[in-house]
């Protein structure tokens, strides 16, 4: 995958996405973490964010960030609003991310959601794997099936 794309694939039913940040985005991402509701993945640890995922990019690799697409507040599914900067119905220093269109809440490039947001958690990170340097799995990792 080029660097800012996303896949969107499925797994028991639910959206996942696959994205492929940029360095730019990588970067990005420990600069706004005053404006996070949980910027180190502490809430809901075991259900949202597995060990190898509690760090900042929340991810293995920092280039390649794995998400269940669906918002922790009814479940919608988030639009991608990958591009930084002032657009409709987000703030002129967004960074890049995910916003629902149910009731507004904000996620950044690592799935972690703005402070006063209906979301109460970051958006889950499933269990995953790599197997080879293309290839991931979904729903399994080194400690067994989701
Ligand atoms: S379902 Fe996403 S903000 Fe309500």
């Amino acid at each position: 995958m080029a660097p800012g794309e996303m896949r969107t694939v499925e797994w028991r039913g639910k959206p996942v996405w696959i994205l492929k940040r940029s360095q730019e985005m990588v970067a990005a991402l420990p600069k706004h973490d005053g404006e996070l509701a949980d910027p180190l993945s502490k809430r809901n640890p075991d259900e949202l964010t597995p060990p190898y995922a509690r760090n900042e990019h929340r991810s293995i690799k920092p280039d390649v960030f794995v998400a269940v697409g669906i918002c922790t507040h009814l479940g919608c599914s988030p639009s991608t609003k990958l591009s930084p900067g002032a657009q409709p119905s987000l703030p002129a220093d967004w960074p890049g991310g995910f916003l629902c269109p149910c009731h507004g809440s904000t996620f950044d490039l690592a799935g972690r959601v703005f402070k006063n947001k209906p979301a109460p958690d970051n958006l889950q990170v499933p269990r995953y794997m790599f197997a080879g340097d293309t290839k991931i799995i979904i729903g399994k990792d080194e400690k067994g099936e989701a």
